[in-house]
């Protein structure tokens, strides 16, 4: 494998099959698609980028990809590079460990965790670089820029003694918020349109839905979001798809709506736009999305993905059950509308067609009691035993007038408990009324016993989490 700089001087021309890393371009045209960004950069001797599990869990390759926000505004955004195949980066720039130094004068992150002693072996330290690195010019700097990132010597404290001081440092202009200041405003070269077929073999980029589903239908693809599921496949070496169509670059898939009774989440909306832009509109949203993966994973994870992995504990899809939430789709042959309640129809088989693609979920505003819980082995980064999503309207006489109960983790499916629900319709919410509900959802499921809990365990949290949710909400 040839280092950096000899890659580097075989690009003559911006083309789609490049990738700028450190501010240089890098050609793709050889590559293999589907090899991650880690390993390629590893192979082209980049090796502060480490890899510690491969999977999304221990931020060891975390490195600063640029994105456009909303307003168009370029930053840097952490992402793990072992899930990101670099077919997935065609015309992408991305920042290194290597590039923060300036000569020997460190970066302000890296004089931070020297001066509070936050390295001892120093492998998970380029991660936590770059995850700060990433927070020093988004201004972010609390506990959760830092949750993707293990450390298994040091410990945190110093780590995040460096993380407080660095949020009282004043932080003037330098090279990189220029360089962004300077990207935002030649947006061109921040997000190189992509056509089909100039992306390097394997991947596709589409930039519009007709184009993606044109594609699809002569192809025997899948469509690949934030890759946040895909790319644990790929980086287990397994196969996908002959053709990955990236939908990432579909300026109508980004499209977020608050409308007075709705909001419409665009299907390739990163989650950590969810955590800010909707805060506050759905209280069981705001609740379920810190414990959902860390930054890394949420800066590219989709809710669209998360419908299309429908993985029984896919943690937004309790969420989407219980705001009877309404699936937008278009296929070769239109557009249709999905209910979330007739989406999932078996383990992982859900109602759309292969040829389809999820462009939008309508989720309904509700004036309603509501809460979500996350029931895990770690309360940060960890699967789900149980999720559970509540909403509740009463009347003044306390009676149930609507009602929804929807569980991840207790079937073969994201599912409401449909019986307990029709149940508790019109009944008084008082003491007896709750305890008869909980047992009642203790025998609605039969989950089934595996590593994280046993059947009786999650039956048992099944009836315990609605107890704790009259007792803690109402
Ligand atoms: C370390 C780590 C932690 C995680 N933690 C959590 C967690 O706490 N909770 C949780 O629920 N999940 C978690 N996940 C799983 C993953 O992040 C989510 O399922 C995420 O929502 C997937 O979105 P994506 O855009 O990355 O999907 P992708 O990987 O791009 O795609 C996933 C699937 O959906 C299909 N798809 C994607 N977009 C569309 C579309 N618009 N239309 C039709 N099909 C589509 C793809 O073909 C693929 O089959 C975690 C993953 C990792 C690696
Ligand atoms: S190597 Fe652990 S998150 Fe990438
Ligand atoms: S310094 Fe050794 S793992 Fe963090």
């Amino acid at each position: 494998m040839p280092r950096l700089d000899t890659l580097a001087m075989r690009v003559d021309r911006l083309t789609m099959a490049h990738l700028r890393i450190n501010e240089r371009q890098v050609d793709l045209t050889c590559a293999d698609p589907t090899e991650s960004l880690l390993r390629f950069l590893r192979r082209a001797r980049l090796l502060g980028t480490k890899e510690g599990c491969g999977d999304g869990d221990c931020g060891a390759c975390t490195v600063a990809l640029v994105e456009a926000d909303q307003t168009g505004a370029a930053r840097f955004v952490a992402v793990n590079s072992c899930l990101l195949p670099i077919g997935a980066l065609a015309g992408r720039e991305v920042f290194t460990v290597e590039a923060l130094a300036n000569g020997d004068t460190l970066h302000p992150v890296q004089q931070a965790l020297v001066d509070h002693a936050g390295s001892q072996c120093g492998y998970c330290t380029p991660g936590f670089a770059m995850s700060l690195f990433c927070g020093y010019y988004n201004g972010e700097f609390d506990d959760h820029v830092i949750d993707g990132n293990l450390c298994r010597c040091t410990g945190y404290v110093p780590i995040r003694r460096a993380a407080a001081a660095l949020a009282k440092m004043p932080r003037p202009e330098d090279r990189f918020s220029k360089g962004l200041a300077d990207r935002g405003r030649n947006s061109s070269t921040l997000e190189t349109p992509v056509a089909g077929n100039d992306a390097p073999g394997g991947f596709l980029h589409p930039t519009s839905v007709d184009e993606a589903l044109a594609l699809k239908a002569h192809s025997d693809a899948a469509w690949f979001a934030g890759g946040t599921d895909l790319g644990v496949n790929l980086s287990r070496g397994q196969r996908l798809a002959p053709t990955l169509i990236a939908i990432d670059r579909i300026a109508e898939l980004h499209t977020l709506q608050i409308a007075d009774g709705y909001v419409r989440i665009g299907s390739v909306v990163p989650l950590t736009r969810l955590e800010t832009e909707l805060a506050g509109l759905f209280p069981a949203l705001d609740e379920m999305l810190p414990w959902f993966a860390a930054r890394q994973v949420k800066n590219r994870a989709t809710l669209g993905g998360n419908l299309g992995s429908a993985s029984p504990i896919g943690d937004l899809l309790p969420w989407l059950l219980a705001h009877d939430a309404v699936v937008e789709v278009r296929g070769p042959i239109g557009a249709r509308e999905l209910p979330i309640a007739s989406y999932f129809k078996d383990y992982r088989k859900t109602a759309l067609d292969p040829n389809e693609l999820i462009v939008a979920v309508r989720v309904p505003r509700l004036d309603a009691i509501q809460a979500a819980y996350k029931v895990a082995k770690r309360q940060t980064d960890d699967i789900s035993i149980v999720a559970a999503v509540f909403v509740l309207v009463l009347d003044a006489e306390r009676r149930v007038r609507h009602v929804r109960l929807a569980f991840g983790g207790v079937a073969a499916v994201p599912i409401r408990a449909l019986d307990t629900e029709a149940w508790l319709q019109g009944r008084t919410l008082d003491e007896e009324t709750v305890g008869q509900a909980s047992a009642r959802l203790r025998e609605e499921f039969s989950p089934l016993d595996d590593h994280r809990g046993s059947a009786a365990y999650r039956r048992a949290l099944v009836g315990n989490l609605f107890a704790r949710f009259v007792g803690e909400r109402l």
